[in-house]
């Protein structure tokens, strides 16, 4: 994997100020998707990560899990699959429940969207608390696939939302923030 091409690209995430409100520094990935040399790099390293790991299916978290899920998707010879908020998803859901900040939240997958035979690589772009992929890593254990692989963009490594999960969980971020 490329130092250099990492480097770059931590220095094109923006951080806005005060944003959705007074006191949060907001981490903005949108900079790494609009530009193509920075969406080139950012999908060769997030793809040479897992090219030899099997995976069948790339699981994205909406919404910002559905820019490059499907991306990592192709380049891995994986299909892709959402997990989606309520009442979005028109087949046969299954449900997890989790803690946000202010109250709680739900996310759903189509029930026959994994199998046994999957390796699964779930995608988000960003790790805070680890409650939304937690809840997300739940919803695919629960469906009995073969592995689950945990991918990110970027950290807040003062979160500790690594914590959630166990231990033998492959869990790859490439951008880590303090
Ligand atoms: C953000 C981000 C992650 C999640 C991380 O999504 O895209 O999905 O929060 O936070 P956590 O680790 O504390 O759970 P958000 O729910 O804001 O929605 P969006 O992706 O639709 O913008
Ligand atoms: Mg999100």
């Amino acid at each position: 994997m490329s130092n250099n091409k990492i480097e770059r690209l931590k220095q094109v995430v923006r951080n806005i100020p005060d944003f959705p409100i007074e006191g949060i520094q907001f981490k903005d990935v949108t900079p790494l998707f609009q530009f193509s040399e920075n969406l080139k790099d950012l999908t060769d390293v997030l793809s040479s990560l897992y090219k030899d790991k099997g995976i069948t299916k790339v699981v994205g978290i909406e919404s910002r899990g559905f820019i490059m899920g499907p991306i990592l998707a192709l380049n891995l010879d994986a299909g892709f699959v959402p997990i989606r908020k309520p009442g979005k998803l028109p087949a046969e859901t299954i449900e997890e429940n989790y803690e946000k900040e202010y109250g709680f939240d739900t996310i759903q997958i189509h029930k026959d969207s994994l199998s046994a035979d999957d390796v699964v690589l779930i995608h988000d772009d960003l790790l805070a608390t680890g409650g939304t992929m937690h809840a997300a890593y739940n919803l695919v254990k629960r469906m009995g696939v073969k592995k689950i692989y945990i991918n990110f963009i970027i950290e807040l490594e003062l979160l500790k939302g690594r914590s959630l999960f166990p231990d033998d969980v492959e869990i790859e971020t490439l951008l880590k923030y303090d």
